[in-house]
């Protein structure tokens, strides 16, 4: 396991953001081979996003060869894929219009789906035909639930319905115009399982009402009351986390991961990007920046 201090939530979101650009570049994704990218949603990974798309911009990486998959989805009448509440809106809005990925490669879960059970199977389904997931990129609630798995869920569990527990509603109720009534009360959720089935993990946990979480993550044992637990038995897990995560850490555990600072930050260390390939470019004539300085 990894776990990656950053001074604060922008300095995180960047430094998720030029880890996934550089997977992305060193897979070098084609028509034949494309990157399977799982995304989350909510106000923890709004700024990697604004950072993805900056470096697309920049001509530093396409998403022309990238299959994403959301982790979740609302349930109910009243929350059709066109409300700005969905995560079908908050993925297009804050990330997919903006990039050049094809939107039929864009997975999101149905929550509208006359079949509940029958659009879990088939998203499972999709994510085998993909390959599987590459870098699984997720979220957690400040009772440590991953996706929405909520505490209690299996620990193997697969893509499926879930009711919410009260601390997400209440959690979520900020974008609801804080009306708990308004906050759907289920949701489609891909599994503990299905997470832990990709190749590597990278949780981002921002904010001192996360520290908790954060605690019980990595210093307790794996436990079904805190999903992202699970993760613990995961051979490649990276969490990202700001300084306000770790206020619920011992000393020796923050002082021991900050010590390796220097070298997660050779992870994100600028790699030759598609724009510079295309120019022939060699990536040793690219200035380094300091490896503490490189964030
Ligand atoms: P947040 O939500 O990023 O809005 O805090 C994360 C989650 O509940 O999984």
């Amino acid at each position: 396991m990894r776990l990656v201090i950053l001074d604060d939530y922008d300095l995180a979101s960047e430094w998720a953001a030029k880890y996934i650009r550089n997977k992305i570049i060193q897979f070098k994704p084609c028509a034949e081979r494309y990157f399977t990218l799982g995304l989350p949603t909510g106000s923890t990974p709004f700024s990697c996003y604004q950072k993805l798309i900056e470096y697309y911009r920049n001509g530093d990486i396409s998403f022309k060869y990238v299959k994403t998959f959301n982790m979740d989805e609302y349930v109910g009448e009243l929350m059709q894929r066109e409300k700005p509440e969905s995560y079908h809106s908050y993925m297009w809005n804050n990330f997919f219009k903006h990039i050049d990925i094809d939107p039929a490669n864009a997975h999101v879960l149905d929550g509208n789906a006359d079949d509940l059970e029958a659009e879990c199977e088939a998203y499972e389904q999709k994510i085998a035909e993909a390959g599987g997931i590459e870098l699984f990129v997720g979220g957690i609630g400040p009772d440590g639930h991953i996706a929405f798995n909520e505490p209690g869920s299996s620990l193997v569990s697969r893509t499926r319905v879930k009711m919410l527990a009260k601390d997400t509603i209440v959690a979520n109720a900020r974008f609801f115009g804080n009306d708990l009534l308004k906050v759907p009360t289920m949701a489609l959720t891909v599994g503990v399982g299905t997470v832990m089935d990709s190749k590597e993990v990278m949780i981002l946990i921002t904010g001192a009402h996360k520290a908790f979480a954060l605690y019980k993550a990595i210093e307790e044992g794996v436990n079904h009351m805190w999903t992202v637990s699970a993760f613990q038995q995961h051979p490649r897990t990276i969490f990202v986390c700001d300084e306000d995560a770790t206020l619920e850490l011992r000393v020796k555990t923050v002082k021991y991961f900050k010590g390796l600072m220097h070298v997660h930050n050779k992870l994100v260390d600028p790699v030759l990007s598609i724009k510079e390939k295309h120019l022939g470019i060699k990536t040793e004539s690219k200035p380094r920046p300091r490896q503490d300085q490189d964030i």
